[in-house]
């Protein structure tokens, strides 16, 4: 099986996780990956089930209205039962490292206003201490320099990812060589730093559910 085929197969199954416990008219929080666009394409088949949806960045929204699946701001929804999104690393209690694509702070928004998280990934994403993949850290542009040696006083070493801008107009950091293992203390620490927007450690709000994509078949996960 290959890793695009691992990827829509949990897409497929986060699909009918939705269609079966989004009620009817229901706001889905929608996030940002090449997983999840393997979702989007899914969701399709389930639109008007959606009272709509709320996109974790621009990409996401320009392919959720491709589909015409209705986006809805933020700052509208009063309530969202489910958010679905991918992960760059994901531990055993649930907390994930994400950012990878650069949307961290949208999604972290979105994951903070949603009821149940569901993660989805592939089986190379689950690992037992998190930090292989670099942490990604959003930064004001006037505060690159600081936050990356205060973040280099932490064990890390940060490194500026050339050539991005996320679509706050911010800038990131990705951090190498961290060795994760209490990632709600990092997450804590990381965004004490001033000029630090966000982390991309999703640990005081990890996943509720991980769907998982292994060669036999799609795992289940309960936090
Ligand atoms: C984007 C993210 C993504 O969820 C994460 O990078 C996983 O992406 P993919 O599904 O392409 O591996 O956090 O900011």
């Amino acid at each position: 099986m290959t890793q695009d085929e691992m990827k829509q197969a949990v897409a497929r199954a986060a699909r009918d996780y939705v269609a079966v416990n989004l009620p009817a008219g229901g706001i889905l929080g929608v996030g940002t990956g090449s997983t999840a666009n393997f979702f989007i394409d899914e969701l399709a088949a389930i639109k008007g089930q959606l009272g709509g949806t709320v996109a974790s960045s621009e990409a996401t929204k320009k392919r959720l209205e491709g589909h015409g699946i209705r986006v809805l701001d933020l700052n509208d929804v009063d309530a969202m039962g489910i958010y679905v999104d991918g992960a760059d690393e994901i531990d055993h209690g649930l907390s994930m490292v994400k950012g990878g694509g650069g949307a961290l702070t949208r999604e972290k928004i979105v994951a903070a206003v949603a009821k149940t998280f569901v993660c989805i990934c592939d089986a190379s994403k689950r690992v037992p201490v998190m930090g292989k993949f670099p942490l990604p850290v959003e930064v004001i542009p006037m505060a690159r320099a600081y936050v990356a040696r205060e973040l280099g006083k932490l064990g890390g070493t940060p490194k500026l990812r050339e050539g991005f801008v996320t679509d706050n107009g911010n800038l990131i950091l990705d951090v190498h060589g961290l060795s994760i293992s209490a990632p709600a203390e990092l997450e804590a620490r990381i965004n004490q730093i001033v000029g630090v927007v966000t982390n991309g450690l999703f640990a005081q709000r990890g996943a509720d559910l991980l769907l998982l994509a292994t060669p036999d078949g799609v795992q289940r996960y309960q936090r």
